[in-house]
């Protein structure tokens, strides 16, 4: 049992620091192998999958339930890698409206639809044999989950990007996984994905651990592009012995939510956000806004020379001359008008958010409900 605890914290410490995980990881050259249908097959048919029923080893199902039914009455929920569909039996409580799940083992999918027929009669319930790197319907679903069963389906960048179409707005990706080192490499990499707007870890007396996850992707096009200029620029995922930095899904959020905020008031804006030097990591127009967008990251550039809001600095470019002299000797790239704010991590200047072409009062509270839909990231 102490060498179990032991091996919890090493897991819990490297949740958000990959390093830890890789340095205590044995055989972290050895990459995860599927195991073939014919496996899982036969293990169905011997029972080996009945203890997945059991009470004690469904804390993680009724958590991933909870967290989804706490967003999404009533869910829509389409389960990649089913088994035998047990985790509807955590989501009948919140009487979802629909739940597809989908194995690729014939053993599993029969199980479970002897077991749920009432559910499959009332048209909630619907279990398919199909292989979950490739599956493909018209539904659309509140949540795409994975659990147990993420290390078995490829790439996580490619999976995301694979069901995404069947993603509602605002749609999101539920995770378990079996906490051990090797396969939180892959929740690390989900979770650069998108924002994760749900993170526990449930813990046994019985010494077996899970993650439990909900992350909202951001839409398959822009992960890709977000991909490959992260690739590009280097951009590391989260990671807490680096210093504090906004990364590139964080900021693609932040502008895009301050487009919407300002959009919902019938206002259409455009929104950068910069990094901490200044320079612009995202830019943003709505169609209809009538400028360019040569303002929102001028602006978020202030916010970050100044470590000040642009609420705060519009009066005093009027009331202190020195201060408007540093402004006026940059024009190209300065501009203290209301709509920015400066953005920090742990206390530590990252970047800036700005809103630009709209009312500077409209600017102003436009970025700050932007960034209060990310308050728990970023201050
Ligand atoms: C550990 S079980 C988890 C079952 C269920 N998700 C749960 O949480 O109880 C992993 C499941 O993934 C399924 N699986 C593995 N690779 C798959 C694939 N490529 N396509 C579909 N299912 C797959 C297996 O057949 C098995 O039912």
């Amino acid at each position: 049992m102490a060498y179990l605890r032991w091996r919890r914290f090493i897991e819990l410490a490297s949740l958000d620091r990959p390093r830890v995980g890789e340095f205590f990881m044995r055989h972290r050259d050895k990459p995860i192998v599927p195991a073939p249908v014919e496996k899982w097959d036969r293990e169905y048919r011997e029972g080996v999958y009945d203890r997945l029923a059991r009470s004690d080893q469904r804390h993680h199902h009724r958590l991933l339930a909870a967290m989804i039914a706490d967003r999404w009455p009533q869910p829509r929920v389409l389960e990649i890698g089913a088994g035998e569909g047990v985790l509807f039996e955590a989501l009948r409580a919140h009487a979802p409206a629909r739940y597809v799940g989908v194995d690729f083992s014939a053993p599993a999918v029969d199980k479970g639809l002897a077991r749920l027929t009432a559910e499959r009669e009332a048209g909630v319930v619907d279990l398919r044999l199909g292989d979950g790197r490739d599956f493909r319907t018209d539904e659309t679903f509140d949540v795409v989950v994975f659990s147990e069963c993420i290390e078995h389906l490829g790439e996580v960048e490619d999976l995301v990007a694979h069901y995404a179409p069947n993603l509602r707005p605002d749609g999101a990706v539920g995770l378990t996984m079996w906490l051990a080192l090797k396969p939180l490499r892959l929740w690390h990499r989900l979770k650069t994905l998108g924002q994760v707007v749900d993170e526990a870890v449930v813990n046994t007396p019985w010494g077996g651990g899970w993650l439990v996850a909900v992350v909202r992707p951001l839409r398959a096009a822009a992960t890709k592009a977000m991909l490959l200029v992260a690739t590009l620029a280097c951009v590391a995922p989260t990671d807490a012995f680096a210093a504090p930095s906004l990364d590139l899904p964080l900021s693609i959020d932040l502008a895009r939510a301050a487009i919407d905020a300002c959009a919902a008031k019938g206002l259409p804006a455009s929104a950068s956000v910069v990094d901490d030097t200044g320079n612009p990591l995202v830019v943003l127009r709505a169609p209809a806004s009538p400028k360019p967008p040569i303002a929102a990251p001028r602006k978020a550039a202030t916010a970050v020379k100044f470590d000040a809001p642009g609420s705060e600095m519009e009066p005093r470019e009027k009331a202190d001359p020195d201060f408007a002299a540093r402004i006026a000797a940059e024009p190209d790239r300065l501009n203290p008008h209301g709509g920015s704010l400066p953005l920090h991590i742990d206390g530590k200047l990252v970047g800036g958010l700005a809103v630009a072409d709209v009312s500077h009062e409209a600017a102003d509270a436009c970025a700050r409900a932007a960034l209060a839909r990310f308050s728990d990231r970023v201050k």
